[in-house]
């Protein structure tokens, strides 16, 4: 069946049951400043969960795009995705288990009106008590279970697993439901009752599993049994009983009302009904899946069958269910950047750049991935279609800068050997950390990131106390984005220098977090071609990851080397001085005559260009006679 299909007959299912369909919230959530992402459908409901009328009234359904950062590292097995779509369903104190658990079960084994899985196929969990809540067996849900299986002519045998201590090794035991504690049948937002905080809903829940029959992997256990997580059993649903509310003193009051809260993934949903144990072979990936095909031209189907396939079929992946997640980011406004959701996108891309890389694909590819899902999604979230222009736009952009930095880091991490210095090559070729994290990891080098933390630590300590120095004077903004600011107005000076002339000196600047501004020595309005050559020549330095160095060094020394000073300052006798490039440049060995900027600064700066992002010029006008003024943002 295809997604589409399953998202329709879900949402027509339960309409059909009295539900209100409500649309799905955004996936950057627009008023919450405590979560950067939307990751379950009823993240946007909780006002309501707890007591609040909904003007809909007591019984909703939606499909809500849903995005889980903290799988990002999951992503590769034949099941976790980042992105998704959670179908959901809920009660507001209206209906509960005798209801919920029979309207699923029908949703997921109905021929006409559902999927249509064979319910042989189904397997169940319930909360088997935790003393800490005050709960017993949930009774109540095994007996509606048995019911339905019963109905269906299927053995009902109840297996107790409890806990990891006491059941898990006893495995399937031929049980058709299982029960398990609070580690695998609570649901909350923070997980288990004892991580909840004051004030935070949960209760007990029921899941449903499909069985791929895949073979178990001892690495996740001795004995197989739903929940082991080796892939055999993937989770379709979860029915949770939203009943509960944390107190100050750790323990749990009923809320006001009942709830029911259900979520299924409805891409597992969709893959349950292709008896393929691979999600990425569901139609929405389709598209993109043929664009690295053809590129790599490596079949993907081969990947997954051919002995060595494992690497090929996690880039493939990993690439699919990033770049979907990075089209509908795009699509929802955020931008690559270093912060927050848009450091997130930064990462997605990137590591999809790198796994690109690795199946062999050498020339941009990304935007090309993404146009698979603009039109996938083309029925259900038209705007990610829509903004096909700008996913296009941002991905190469962010793809033919990365590209470069990946290709020299990864020369100088080879060269490296065993023993990766992942600060180094940071600092010096701006590769993120987390990457080489993550090489370290796949070729089993032992990288002490305890290390690493704490010189970048030591330098952030560093670059803040050159701050405070050079701020002492009344500039009191000295926020990350800033000192990126300091950096790109270097760059700037000297393009403005190579496309200007060299009698194009600096007269006065002023810089916050949110822009640049510069005012320069030249006579005549810039002209277009003038403002694209320079906007060319600093984003290619960023791109180019040049390395950032400062020297204290004599003031006459300094002037020898032709650094940049400010008109009308005067400088003590030991001066400090910032470098731009070249690339091997190093703290020790600056290498002065190749800069590609020098300036008397007292900084602070980035430690290299890539961490600099975009740059564009947003106006250039006169200031005063003879001299211009540009501001300039970075994206
Ligand atoms: N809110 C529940 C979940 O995310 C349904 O699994």
């Amino acid at each position: 069946m295809t997604v589409s299909e399953a998202r329709k007959r879900y949402l027509d299912f339960f309409a059909k049951r009295g539900h209100a369909i409500i649309p799905s919230a955004p996936v950057v959530p627009e008023n919450d400043p405590t979560t950067l992402f939307t990751s379950s459908g009823m993240q946007p409901l909780v006002p309501y969960l707890l007591g609040q009328p909904h003007p809909a009234g007591a019984r909703l359904a939606n499909s809500q795009m849903s995005f889980r950062a903290e799988d990002i590292e999951e992503v590769g097995d034949n099941r976790h995705t980042t992105f998704f779509e959670m179908l959901g369903n809920w009660s507001l104190g209206d209906y509960f288990k005798k209801e919920q658990l029979p309207w699923f079960f029908e949703y997921l084994t109905s021929a006409e009106e559902g999927l249509g899985l064979d319910p042989k196929k189904l397997y169940v969990t319930v909360f088997d008590g935790d003393e800490s809540v005050g709960m017993d067996l949930d009774t109540e849900a095994v007996e509606i279970w048995k019911k339905l299986f019963t109905e269906k002519g299927i053995p009902t045998e109840l297996v107790r697993l409890g806990t990891e201590a006491s059941g898990y090794e006893k495995g399937m035991q031929g049980g058709r439901i299982f029960s398990y504690g609070s580690k695998k049948n609570w649901w909350s937002r923070s997980g288990t009752p004892s991580k909840m905080p004051e004030g935070e809903i949960g209760g007990p829940d029921s899941e449903v599993f499909y069985d791929f029959g895949t073979p178990h992997d001892l690495k996740w256990g001795k004995e197989c049994h739903v929940n082991c997580d080796c892939g055999r059993f993937v989770e379709v649903g979860n029915s949770v009983f939203m009943q509960f509310i944390k107190q100050a003193d750790d323990s749990f009051k009923e809320l006001p009302k009942k709830n029911v809260d259900f979520g299924g993934g409805l891409e597992r949903l969709a893959f349950a009904t292709t008896g393929n144990p691979d999600i990425f072979m569901i139609d929405l990936f389709d598209a993109a899946r043929a664009v690295l095909e053809k590129h790599s031209g490596k079949s993907y189907a081969e990947a997954t069958l051919s002995e060595n396939g494992g690497a090929d079929t996690r880039s493939f992946r990993i690439i699919l269910d990033h770049m979907r997640a990075a089209s509908f980011f795009i699509a929802s406004g955020i931008r690559p950047s270093n912060t927050e959701q848009g450091y997130v996108l930064r990462r997605l891309i990137r590591r999809s750049i790198r796994e690109a890389d690795k199946l062999g694909i050498k020339d941009a590819v990304l935007a090309e991935v993404a146009e698979g899902f603009g039109a996938a999604y083309a029925d259900a979230y038209p705007f990610v279609r829509e903004a096909t222009q700008v996913i296009h736009e941002e991905l190469e952009k962010e793809e033919a800068q990365f590209r470069k930095t990946l290709a020299h880091g990864m020369r100088e991490l080879e060269k490296m050997g065993t023993t990766i210095d992942a600060f180094m090559l940071f600092t010096t070729y701006g590769f993120p950390v987390e990457l080489t994290e993550e090489i370290a990891k796949e070729r089993s080098i032992m990288l002490d990131m305890q290390v690493v933390q704490a010189k970048m630590e030591e330098h952030q300590a560093l670059s803040r106390a050159g701050a405070a120095q050079r701020f002492a004077g009344g500039l009191a903004d000295h926020a990350e984005q800033t000192v990126r600011y300091h950096t790109a107005h270097h760059l700037l000076l000297k393009a403005l220098q190579m496309v200007l002339g060299k009698d194009v000196h600096q007269r006065g600047s002023n810089i916050t977090s949110e822009r640049l501004r510069i005012d320069f020595s030249y006579g005549t309005k810039m002209t277009p071609e003038q403002k694209a050559e320079v906007e060319k020549i600093v984003n290619e330095k960023i791109s180019e990851a040049l390395p950032v160095t400062r020297t204290v060094m004599n003031k006459e020394e300094a002037e020898r080397f032709g650094a940049e000073h400010e008109f009308g300052a005067t400088y003590p006798e030991q001066v400090s001085v910032y470098s731009v490039g070249p690339k091997d440049a190093t703290a020790d060995d600056p290498k002065f005559s190749e800069a590609f900027s020098l300036e008397f600064c007292g900084g602070p700066h980035v430690l290299n260009t890539s961490e600099l992002g975009h740059f564009k010029i947003q106006k250039e006008e006169a200031s005063s006679a003879g001299i211009r003024r540009i501001k300039a943002v970075l994206e």
